[in-house]
């Protein structure tokens, strides 16, 4: 099998700190006979030096443009604007890219004929295993900076989550229950506040129901939801359709009925928000107020969390990342014969949209046979 060059850049979004493969993972694909070269100071951020991916064979390259030419690109973050100058149609590039919510990287993958497979819409048969370790972390972080702004030292009501003796826990209402509102409902009920989980699948409410996730359960209808919002302390977003706009469940009406000071938390801001009134922000100006409630809009929660979230990743993406490798060795990639375990990943081939829901997202856009 020919052997395929893999680039690790630096992740160059603000405040990300995360690195797709950790030292180990590197080592296994040099193993595999692929070839990998790493941009100088790419792991420093995640606590893995220069030193750990040369000692396991990899090529330290200073020069980002160098570590991009390489036939397959593997990062974290989707591309930013400066990042785009490298696309080319004998690229492919392998990270999360949330394009529903990127008009401007969508038109330049399309334009550049590059072959962009995306972590967040890879699909097996237990759901999106390359999002959901990112999932896992984001929802555990929006419990702690929930809770936390909403402490009046952060421009909050001055409420703390799990309340005092007589006096009753904060509310919380988490929208969308899969693997980051779960993991945001268990930590805000490790806090004692008092949880309503709004889904519209309604056998995931039943498990949750069952299983005591959360305090209550409401289905997913915007009038439905209207008054848990209106009487929430903390409202976490975290609805997903895969490869879609995110659902607008919360309307800018239930947000201006939430008492100042209440705080909002759409971690589904990466594909557009769940909560009318969000707008993406970073991890150096994570909030904004608008309507008296502080807003947390912060697209790459996890690049907070580097080493735990690295480690995560790296294992998740390491398999895939061979298998694509292999398949574009094997002059496989993109077409039918690629490997099933890339299902549902391929979002941008040969100038085209090849993801149904992100075509959906882009009827202008050119569509490809999807898959
Ligand atoms: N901001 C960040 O840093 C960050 C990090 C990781 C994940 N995320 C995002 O968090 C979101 C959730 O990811 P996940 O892995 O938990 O997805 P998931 O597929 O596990 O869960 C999504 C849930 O949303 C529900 N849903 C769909 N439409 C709904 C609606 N109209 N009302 C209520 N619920 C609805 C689904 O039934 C499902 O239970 C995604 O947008 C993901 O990209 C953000």
């Amino acid at each position: 099998m020919a052997t395929v060059t893999i680039g690790l850049p630096s992740e160059i979004k603000q405040g990300e700190r995360r690195v797709a493969l950790t030292p180990s993972a590197v080592a296994f694909a040099i193993e595999h006979g692929h070839r990998v070269l790493v941009q100088a100071g790419a792991g420093e951020g995640a606590g893995f030096p220069d030193q750990a991916y040369a000692a396991v064979g990899a090529t330290l390259v200073d020069d980002a443009a160098k570590v991009w030419g390489a036939d397959v690109v593997v990062k974290v973050k989707e591309p930013q604007e400066s990042e785009q100058a490298h696309f080319r149609p004998d690229l492919t590039l392998f990270a999360y890219l949330h394009l529903a919510a990127e008009p401007e990287l969508t038109a330049a993958l399309v334009s550049s004929g590059t072959r962009a497979y995306a972590f967040e819409t890879l699909t097996d048969e237990h759901g999106l295993p390359l999002l959901a370790p990112m999932s896992e972390i984001a929802g555990r972080a929006a419990a702690i900076v929930g809770a936390a702004h909403l402490s009046a030292a952060n421009g909050g009501s001055g409420t703390l989550a799990g309340g005092a003796a007589g006096v009753p826990p904060a509310k919380a209402v988490v929208i969308g229950l899969g693997v980051a509102g779960t993991m945001a409902a268990r930590g805000l009920r490790g806090l004692d506040a008092h949880v309503t989980g709004v889904d519209i699948d309604l056998q995931r409410l039943f498990d949750h129901h069952l299983d005591g996730t959360v305090d209550a359960t409401q289905v997913s209808e915007p009038e439905l939801v209207a008054h848990h919002v209106r009487e929430a302390d903390v409202v976490v977003g975290a609805a997903l359709v895969p490869g879609a706009r995110a659902p607008v469940v919360v309307t800018e009406e239930h947000v201006r009925s939430m008492r100042p000071g209440s705080v909002v938390v759409d971690l589904a801001i990466d594909q557009g928000g769940c909560i009318a009134t969000s707008r993406p922000t970073s991890l150096g100006a994570p909030t904004y107020v608008e309507h008296g409630v502080v807003h947390y809009c912060v697209t790459n929660v996890p690049g907070q969390f580097p080493r735990t979230a690295s480690a995560a990743l790296s294992a998740a993406v390491a398999p895939k990342l061979l298998r694509l490798a292999d398949d574009v060795a094997a002059g496989r990639a993109g077409t039918p014969q690629e490997s099933t375990v890339l299902q549902g990943a391929l979002n941008v081939a040969e100038g085209a949209l090849a993801h149904a829901a992100v075509a959906d997202a882009f009827p202008d856009q050119p569509v490809r046979e999807v898959r």
